[in-house]
């Protein structure tokens, strides 16, 4: 999803932190992944990883995807991996994902399988379209696909 040095980065619902902690890495000193989740003990969890290794560029704290507690236009990058299926309000989601991402942002959504809520590709591709988002690149095959999107007017 091009995460570079320097940039402010989303991740939404991080489960354990696999994918933060590469985003993490990639954004570098100077950048800072900020990620959400709804429950409570998944960031306390991942709180406690981050301090055990010392990583200076994560903040994890419990939010909804509905109420992000960001600033608008903030985010150059949002990433969500096997979440959105399981959020019931998408195109709430999505506006909210909006809100706070850049004008030139990105926002990447990957989905694979055995996950229960996985949707088809064209499902979150509707989804993120009937949104104010557009497609701007996509990966994978069946069994997992990666999904780009821009805002539509940019
Ligand atoms: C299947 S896990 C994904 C974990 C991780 N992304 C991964 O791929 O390893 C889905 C996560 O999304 C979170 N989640 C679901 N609905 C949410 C919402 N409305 N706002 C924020 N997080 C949410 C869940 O609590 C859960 O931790």
């Amino acid at each position: 999803m091009g995460v570079k040095e320097g940039m402010q980065v989303l991740e939404i619902g991080p489960g354990t932190g696999t994918f933060t902690f590469a985003a993490a890495r990639r954004a570098g000193d100077r950048g800072h992944v900020y990620t959400v989740d709804i429950q409570e003990s998944i960031i306390a969890r991942l709180n406690e990883k981050v301090d055990r290794q010392g990583i200076a560029n994560i903040s994890a704290k419990q939010a909804s995807a509905y109420e992000l507690p960001f600033l608008d236009q903030f985010f150059d990058r949002i990433f969500m991996i096997t979440v959105l299926g399981e959020i019931p309000d998408k195109q709430r989601a999505l506006s909210e994902f909006k809100r706070v991402m850049k004008d030139n942002g990105l926002l990447a959504i990957g989905e694979f399988l055995p996950d229960p809520d996985y949707p088809m590709r064209k499902t979150v591709i509707a989804w993120c379209e009937g949104s104010g988002f557009r497609l701007s690149e996509q990966f994978g095959n069946l069994l997992h696909y990666l999904l780009l999107f821009g805002m539509q007017n940019n």
